[in-house]
């Protein structure tokens, strides 16, 4: 049922895709975009509610007895320059749907559109949250503040994906998408003249020994069975050939699946910095600062996950897919409530929607649309019931 009815509404999310396409806006700046959801959800009948300035949540079958499922789409768009040659192209300078979030937006205003119109034959309540600001990894935590999980049972979020080919579907259980966490080191030493080092302590050297030893957290000190990773991104240091720096600043990030080394980064970081340091006789600190927890898709949401792509797609539709090391901010609901992250294929050379994500041709094979609706409205349908 749910397959015919979005199929009907193929047209009209194609055509929401395009719109989004074209104007798109950056983290917390999607007036335009908040402000068009507002109107369409309204135009189908559904109560909704502005939050975080740019969210949009709306109800569907509010107060209704039952299980209550939380549906998620980001709608925040990259400092990109598009370089696709399309009718919808990005008139936004410098700003582009690079990742796909307006595939996800129009993805869910389909399926909000088909679930209000059948509302009655679903066993509970149904809340829609057209999200800001995942790329900055904000947006999720911000629109909590005013309309709170408490009470959800369950969550579901689509990414499209490019490396997979439109037509299939990952929604496997476990980690999938790392944790994304931040760190700046300063390294303050004593800065002099370039021909009499003796009289400095030097902080490009401090600085390149702990680059290096950095290298060590994850080949001698993770297990080799845990995917992490440490890198040092920015390098800042000195002014002139003949001086000495006195300062040297590194910038760079931390990825893993498990949540336990995660919280142990930031001693590791300062017990190398402070053991590098002290070898060189400079000073360390170390600021870190948490970005995104790791995305974790529950057991039993990931059966039910399965099944609604199998309903959908038959049992071809299911494709085993790696976990990535990016981040991604729906790791925010998923702390709080099991549910599951979907990688929905968007890839198709023969469509030029081969480039990564953040690329700047980066396109999608717009079949992928219809899919992705359907799944969300399949899969609320699917977990109300279970
Ligand atoms: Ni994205």
């Amino acid at each position: 049922m749910i397959k015919k009815l979005i199929s009907e509404n193929k047209d009209y999310i194609i055509e929401m895709r395009r719109e989004f396409h074209k104007y798109p806006e950056q983290s917390f700046q999607e007036f335009r975009t908040s402000k068009r959801i507002a109107e369409e959800l309204a135009k189908f009948g559904i109560e909704f509610k502005i939050v975080a300035k740019t969210g949009v949540v709306g109800f569907i079958n509010k107060g209704k007895k039952g299980k209550k499922i939380a549906l998620r789409a980001d709608m925040d768009a990259l400092e990109v320059q598009e370089c696709n040659d399309l009718e919808f192209c990005s008139v936004n300078k410098g700003v582009m749907h690079a990742c796909g979030h307006d595939g996800h937006t129009a993805m869910l205003l389909g399926a909000a559109k088909v679930l209000n119109e059948i509302k009655d034959e679903i066993d509970g309540e149904i809340k829609l949250y057209f999200q800001p600001a995942e790329e900055i990894a904000q947006g999720a935590l911000k629109m909590f503040e005013e309309e709170p999980l408490t009470g959800i049972d369950g969550c579901f979020g689509i990414h499209l994906w490019s490396d997979v080919p439109c037509g299939k579907v990952s929604v496997e259980a476990g980690p999938r998408m790392a944790s994304a966490d931040l760190f700046e080191i300063v390294i303050t030493g004593k800065g002099g003249h370039g021909s009499l080092p003796h009289q400095t302590v030097d902080a490009v050297v401090t600085a390149s020994a702990l680059v290096m030893n950095l290298q060590s957290i994850v080949s001698r000190e993770i297990s080799p069975l845990e995917s992490s990773v440490v890198t040092v991104g920015s390098f800042n240091s000195g002014t002139r050939f003949n001086v000495i720096a006195n300062q040297a600043v590194l910038k760079g990030t931390t990825r893993t699946f498990n949540p336990e080394i995660r919280n142990n980064f930031e001693n590791i970081l300062k017990r190398v910095t402070k053991g590098t340091c002290d070898t060189y006789r400079a000073t360390g600190e170390v600021k870190y600062t948490f970005g995104t927890a790791p995305s974790i898709n529950d057991e039993r949401c990931s059966e039910i996950a399965a099944q609604s792509v199998k309903t959908l797609l038959g049992d071809d539709g299911i494709i085993k897919m790696e976990k990535i090391t990016g981040g991604e901010d729906f790791c925010y609901f998923l702390q709080q409530v099991p549910g599951v992250l979907a990688f929905v294929g968007a890839g198709n050379p023969e469509k030029g929607a081969h480039y990564p994500h953040h690329h700047e041709k980066f396109s999608i094979d717009e079949d992928c649309l219809e899919i992705g609706a359907a799944l969300y409205a399949q899969y609320a349908i699917d977990f109300l019931k279970n």
